[in-house]
């Protein structure tokens, strides 16, 4: 069995879907790994650091491809690259089917299989694979990063000769799994932390962080699987309502709200953003998928009133080399559940194969993206 990995050309990606280290465990399970020359350069891992791993190096993407039975991307290949990509063959990577609707169609007409790390079931046997998981933690330490980096505030309290500085104030709007990670990051900091979702059951999540959990007088959105459902455009407005009062006596937003296939909630409007102290900071990791706030622009910081708004675009390729290495180990763990005696051979009866499948030899597999194209027609 040969595993190719290809090299990324998307605008901002940096990652890699296969690191060094990660090569050994594939290998032993009798997988010849295949790497297009210069796929690690961006993340810090060199051909040579490949090589000395056993991993052939392919001078060009044609020749990358030549005999893969399985191609391990981060993203998905671009219009352009389709054209060179032989039919018939499988990938998996990173594939959101309602971000990346035309480009499944055209693998449809090239009979591809794909399976997508975003459509990975979210059970405990799964949680190796989950790359949705490993590169929200990316995220969310990036974005309290960035907010420390841009507010011209100390994050801790510090008690000086010179005089006391009280700790930033830091309002987490969603405790997923990046939510909770920027929670974790900005006490490490030492700021002030509080946090709020629409799930009752993240309160404990935030509290054994240390943060304070908002409670406002909503009911539970909590949906299926442990997500969110989508909420009312009544719900919204009374969120905004209820939380403009802790958004004016923050210095720094950061929200991750998102709704699994729907657009991201708009939890900050322009008046609220009106509302806080100049030079205040707001990271808005939703902005691909619509924005939690309404002023935010993906990959832009743009300020407005005095508030500087983050726009995320790709934040784990802000950390290329670890969150490649994460999501190096989610690649093969899902290969190696995909591979038996040295072959590679998924097993459809298996509810992780299944639930992460989108296309099968050119059949859109997955009922929620045959809706999508259903709708985009
Ligand atoms: P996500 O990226 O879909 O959403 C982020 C957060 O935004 C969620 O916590 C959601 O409840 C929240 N949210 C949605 N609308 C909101 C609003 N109007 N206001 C405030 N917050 C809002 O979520 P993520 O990080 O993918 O996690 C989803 C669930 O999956 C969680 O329950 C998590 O614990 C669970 N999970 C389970 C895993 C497993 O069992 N293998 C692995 C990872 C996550």
């Amino acid at each position: 069995m040969q595993l190719s990995v290809i090299k990324e050309t998307r605008e901002f990606e940096k990652r890699v879907a296969l690191v060094p280290d990660t090569a050994s465990k594939l290998q032993n399970a009798g997988i010849d790994i295949v790497l297009q020359s210069g796929a690690g350069e961006q993340s810090g891992f060199s051909d040579q650091s490949y090589i000395q791993k056993g991993v052939k190096i392919a001078d060009s993407f044609e020749s990358a491809l030549n005999g893969a039975d399985l191609i391990a991307k981060v993203l998905p290949f671009t219009e352009n690259e389709l054209n060179s990509v032989p039919k018939s063959t499988t990938q998996i990577s990173l594939l959101a089917p309602g971000s990346y609707l035309e480009i499944i169609k055209l693998m449809q007409g090239k009979s591809m299989t794909a399976f997508s790390f975003e459509l990975l079931p979210r059970i405990s046997r799964a949680q190796s694979m989950d790359a949705l998981s490993s590169q929200a933690t990316v995220s969310g330490y990036v974005a309290t990063l960035t907010c420390a980096i841009n507010l011209p505030l100390f994050f801790p309290m510090f008690m000086t000769a010179a005089g006391t500085v009280p700790p930033a104030k830091v309002f987490v709007m969603g405790a997923g799994v990046a939510g909770l990670q920027a929670i974790a990051t900005a006490r490490r900091l030492g700021a002030n932390v509080r946090a709020y979702d629409v799930r009752p059951a993240a309160a404990e999540e935030v509290k054994s962080l240390g943060a304070t959990f908002v409670t406002l007088d909503l009911e539970s959105q909590e949906g299926a699987g442990g997500y969110a459902k989508e909420q009312s455009a009544e719900f919204i407005q009374k969120q905004q309502e209820l939380m403009a009062e802790q958004v004016a006596q923050c210095n720094v937003i950061i929200t991750t709200a998102a709704i699994p296939g729907r657009p991201a909630p708009k939890l900050l409007t322009q008046k609220m953003v009106e509302g806080m102290a100049k030079g205040s900071v707001v990271f808005d990791l939703a902005a691909e998928s619509g924005g939690n706030c309404e002023l935010s622009k993906p990959g832009e910081i743009i300020e407005h009133d005095g508030v500087k708004i983050i726009g995320a675009r790709n934040v784990p390729s802000q950390l290329p080399t670890h969150a490649s290495f994460l999501y190096s180990r989610n690649v093969a763990e899902l290969v190696l559940l995909m591979t038996k005696d040295g072959n590679f051979e998924p097993n459809f009866e298996d509810e992780i194969v299944n639930g992460s499948c989108v296309l099968k030899n050119g059949e859109i597999f997955n009922e929620m993206t045959k809706k999508l194209i259903e709708d985009s027609k």
